[in-house]
C-alpha cells in the first residue's frame, strides 16, 4: 500500500493476535438465484442451532442468541419460528431493529426467501409506512420505535406471540425502552415469548438484567409456567481471518484518506468489494464524488469502480443497488455509515477501510444542547467493521487510525444512547404508556437525573405535563398522539389555534424526510443557487412551503423536481406523511386551516413547538455567532440556511449539529415577545435577560 501503511504483510496480523482471542467471521454463498436460497439457508451458521433455539423459545420466557453478523439471526429465527407454528391462528412474530433501511432490507430478503410477495406473509412497518396485511402478516419486521408506538394502543402487545429484539448491542434508546417494558409485560403475559440477539457478546448483563429472583422463579417453575431464568445461545460461526492494517500516523483528514486507500486497494489488491465506514450523508456524498472524479480522470485503470452511498433516507432505488451483486470484472465500492456495521450484510466485501468515527448524538444536560457529533467509535465498533471483510473469503482491514490510538485511546464499548440523549420524547412516551415514576424504572442502564429533570421542565413549558408530572388533557395525550418530536406535535397543536395548521403541517411533514434537496449530483454551487429560487426572508421553514408550493404547481413533477435540484423521492414521501398528519390532525379535532400567506403566524406556532430552541445574536455581531438563550451556548447558523449571512437577531433552531463549531439547521427568525408569550415559566427561571421585562 501507498505510504500509510505498516509494511504490515511481512507477518499477517490476524484478529486473533490483536485481541488475545479468536474471533469467527462468518461466511456464506452468495448469488445463485431463486433455486438456491433454501441450500444457502441451511448453510448459514444458525442453521445448527435451529432446533437449540425452538426448544428454548418453547421452555423460556426470554432466550438471547448472539453470534457474529452475518450469521442469519435476522432472516432465519423470524422463519424457524413461523415454521415451528408460533404464527398459527393469527398470531405474529415480530422483529423489531433500531434503523428504518434494515428493517425495510431484511423483510425484502425474507419474503424472497419464502417465496411470498413482501407485505403479505411477510410484511414491514416503518413510521409513516405499513407494508403489512392484517389476517395475512406472520412475519412483521419493524423499528423498535414503531412498537412501542403501538403498546399506546395495546399496552400488553397481545397480537405478539414472539418478539425478537434485534440487534440489541446497539443500545438505542427505543431498544433500552422497548427491553424495560417487555420485562414488564412478560410478568403479565406469561405466554409470550422474547428473544433478544445480538452481534456481541454483552450477553451476560442482559441476561441479568431479565433474571428474576430466585423466590419467584421457584413459584413459576411450581406453576408450570414458562422458566424465566434466559438461556444464552452462542451462534458459532466459519470465519475466514482479516488481516489489519493501521496507519504510521494520525490522519489529518479521514475523507481523504478513505478516498486514497480505496484508490490504492483498487490499484494494488486482486478483485473483492470495498466497503468504507465514514460517518453521515454529507462526508458520504462527499466521498462518492471525489472517488468519481479521480475514476473519470484516470480513467484507465479505475473503471471498474462502482462508487455507491449507504444511509439511511436514500432513495429505494439507490438501495437496491447496493445489494445486487457486483457485474463480472467489476469492483464495488460501498460508504457507508455504520448501518453496514452490523445491521445489514453486503455480500462480497473483501476489504473493509474505517474511519474511526461515526455520527453520534450527544446530550448536554447542563447546557441543554443535544446534537449530532462526529466522535470516534469504540473497539466493540472497530471490531464488528474488521469483521465484515471476512464474509468470503480472507479480508483485509484499513483503519485509518493508529494502532496505539487503538491499544490505548479507544474506549471497549460504546456509551448506551440513553445516557447521551434528550429524554423530552423518551419521557413522553413512558407517560403516554402509564409509567409515572420514570427514574424508578427498570432501565438497562439508567438515563441521568439531570437529563431527566431537564426533559421533565420541558415538558411541563409545553403544557404537556401538569403540576405533578401527568399528562394533561387534552394537550400531553395529543402531542403524544403524533407519532413525532414533542416539539414538533406542540407547534402542530398551536398552529391548530393560530390558523395555520396546513403550512405547519407540510413543514413537519419536510422535517420528518431526509432533505427535500438532491445531493451528490452536479455543483455545491448550482444547488445554492437553485435553493435561491425559494429562499424566504423569514428563514428556512417558510422557504419549505414555497418549495412546496411550487411542486403542487408543477403538477408534482418529477421533471420539475431535477430542474431544481429537488429530491422526486422526498417530495413524494412529504405528500404521503403530510395525509397521515392531517388525519391525525382531524381525529383529535385540530382545526385544519391555511393562513395563506401569514408567516407571522407560521412562525409563532413554529416558536410554542420550538421555544427552547432560542437564540440571539448582540447587535455588534457580524459573524453569525448566536448564544442559545437558556444554555449561552455558542452556536452559528448553518451555510445551507436561507439565513446564513442574514443573521436576524432572534432565531428558533430545529436540531443543531456539531463539526468544528456548533451549527444550527433549519432556522426561522423570530419575534422574541412571542417567547414569553409561548413559556412563560421557562424564560421566567433565566438570568434577568434585557429583552425579556
Ligand atoms: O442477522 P445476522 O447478521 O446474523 O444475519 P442475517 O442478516 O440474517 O443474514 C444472513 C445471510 O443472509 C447473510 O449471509 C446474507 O448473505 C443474506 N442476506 C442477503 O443476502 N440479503 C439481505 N438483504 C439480508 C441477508
Ligand atoms: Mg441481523
Amino acid at each position: 500500500m501507498s505510504q500509510f501503511w505498516k509494511p504490515g504483510t511481512e507477518k499477517p496480523r490476524l484478529l486473533d493476535d490483536e485481541e488475545g482471542g479468536v474471533l469467527f467471521f462468518t461466511t456464506s454463498s452468495s448469488g445463485g438465484g431463486y433455486a438456491n436460497l433454501e441450500r444457502q439457508r441451511q448453510r448459514l451458521p444458525v442453521f445448527k442451532y435451529r432446533t437449540a433455539i425452538l426448544y428454548s423459545v418453547e421452555t423460556r420466557a426470554t432466550t438471547i442468541v448472539v453470534g457474529e453478523t452475518g450469521s442469519g439471526k435476522t432472516t432465519q429465527i423470524p422463519q424457524y419460528l413461523k415454521e415451528a407454528g408460533w404464527a398459527d391462528g393469527g398470531r405474529l412474530i415480530a422483529c423489531t431493529q433500531p434503523r428504518r433501511l434494515a428493517v425495510q432490507s431484511v423483510a425484502a430478503r425474507v419474503a424472497e426467501e419464502m417465496g411470498v410477495r413482501l407485505g403479505e406473509e411477510v410484511g414491514y412497518t416503518i413510521r409513516f409506512e405499513d407494508a403489512t396485511t392484517q389476517g395475512v402478516t406472520m412475519i412483521k419486521f419493524l423499528t423498535d420505535g414503531v412498537l412501542l408506538r403501538e403498546m399506546m394502543d395495546d399496552p400488553l402487545l397481545t397480537k405478539y406471540s414472539v418478539i425478537m429484539v434485534d440487534e440489541a448491542h446497539e443500545r438505542s434508546i427505543s431498544t433500552d425502552i422497548l427491553l424495560g417494558l417487555l420485562k414488564k409485560i412478560q410478568r403479565r403475559r406469561p405466554e409470550l415469548r422474547l428473544v433478544i440477539s445480538s452481534a456481541t457478546i454483552q450477553a451476560k448483563s442482559m441476561a441479568d438484567f431479565f433474571q428474576t429472583s430466585k423466590r419467584r422463579r421457584r413459584q413459576e417453575e411450581e406453576e408450570l409456567g414458562p422458566i424465566m431464568e434466559p438461556a444464552i445461545l452462542s451462534v458459532e460461526g466459519r470465519g475466514f481471518n482479516v488481516q489489519i492494517h493501521y496507519v504510521e500516523e494520525p490522519v489529518a483528514d479521514y475523507l481523504r484518506a478513505a478516498v486514497s486507500t480505496v484508490l490504492s486497494i483498487h490499484d494494488k489488491e486482486p478483485m473483492g468489494d470495498i466497503l468504507v465506514f465514514l460517518t453521515g450523508q454529507d462526508d458520504i456524498d462527499a466521498a462518492v464524488q471525489l472517488l468519481t472524479e479521480e475514476t473519470q480522470n484516470r480513467r484507465k485503470n479505475s473503471s471498474g469502480l462502482m462508487v455507491l452511498p449507504l444511509y439511511s433516507g436514500l432513495p429505494r432505488a439507490d438501495q437496491e443497488l447496493v445489494f445486487t451483486p457486483t457485474p463480472r470484472g467489476k469492483r464495488k465500492v460501498v460508504i457507508s455509515t455504520n448501518i453496514a456495521e452490523t445491521s445489514i450484510t453486503l455480500e462480497g466485501v473483501v476489504y473493509v477501510v474505517d474511519s474511526g468515527f461515526s455520527k453520534q448524538r450527544f446530550y448536554n444536560p447542563i447546557s441543554d444542547i443535544e446534537n449530532l457529533v462526529v466522535a470516534p467509535i469504540s473497539k466493540a465498533s472497530a471490531r464488528q467493521r474488521t469483521g465484515r471483510a471476512g464474509r468470503v473469503r480472507p479480508g483485509k482491514c484499513y483503519r485509518l487510525y493508529t494502532e496505539e490510538y487503538f491499544v490505548k485511546e479507544m474506549s471497549a464499548e460504546g456509551i448506551p444512547e440513553i445516557q447521551r440523549s434528550n429524554l423530552v420524547s423518551c419521557v413522553i412516551q413512558l407517560k403516554a404508556l402509564g409509567i409515572d415514576n420514570i427514574l424508578g424504572f427498570d432501565w438497562p442502564a439508567s438515563p441521568s437525573s439531570e437529563a431527566m429533570v431537564r426533559a421533565l421542565e420541558v415538558l411541563y413549558s409545553l403544557g404537556v405535563l401538569d403540576d405533578d408530572a401527568k399528562l394533561t388533557s387534552p394537550t400531553g395525550f395529543q402531542v403524544a398522539e403524533f407519532p413525532l418530536d414533542p416539539m414538533i406535535s406542540k407547534m402542530i397543536l398551536s398552529s391548530g389555534e393560530l390558523g395555520c395548521s396546513e403550512e405547519i403541517i407540510t413543514i413537519a411533514a419536510v422535517l420528518s424526510v431526509q432533505s427535500i434537496w438532491v445531493s451528490g449530483w452536479g455543483s455545491q454551487k448550482e444547488l445554492d443557487e437553485a435553493k435561491l429560487n425559494f429562499a424566504a426572508a423569514e428563514g428556512d421553514h417558510v422557504s419549505f412551503l414555497n418549495v412546496y408550493k411550487a411542486f403542487l404547481q408543477s403538477g408534482k413533477s418529477s421533471q420539475w423536481c431535477h430542474k431544481n435540484f429537488v429530491n422526486y423521492q422526498a417530495m413524494k414521501k412529504v405528500i404521503e406523511i403530510r395525509e397521515q398528519l392531517r388525519r391525525t390532525a382531524r381525529r383529535l379535532g385540530i382545526d385544519l386551516k391555511s393562513c395563506e400567506r401569514d408567516t407571522v403566524v407560521v412562525r409563532k406556532a413554529i416558536t410554542y413547538g420550538f421555544f427552547a430552541n432560542a437564540c440571539h445574536s448582540e447587535a455588534s455581531s457580524h459573524d453569525g455567532k448566536y448564544k442559545t438563550i437558556r444554555g449561552s451556548q455558542e452556536v452559528y447558523i448553518h451555510p445551507s440556511s436561507v439565513l446564513f449571512r442574514v443573521n436576524p437577531k432572534w432565531v428558533v433552531y430545529h436540531s443543531l449539529v456539531s463539526t468544528e463549531k456548533q451549527y444550527m439547521r433549519n432556522v426561522i427568525s423570530i419575534d422574541p415577545s412571542w417567547l414569553t408569550e409561548a413559556a412563560p415559566h421557562f424564560y421566567q427561571k433565566q438570568r434577568p435577560n434585557p429583552m425579556l421585562h
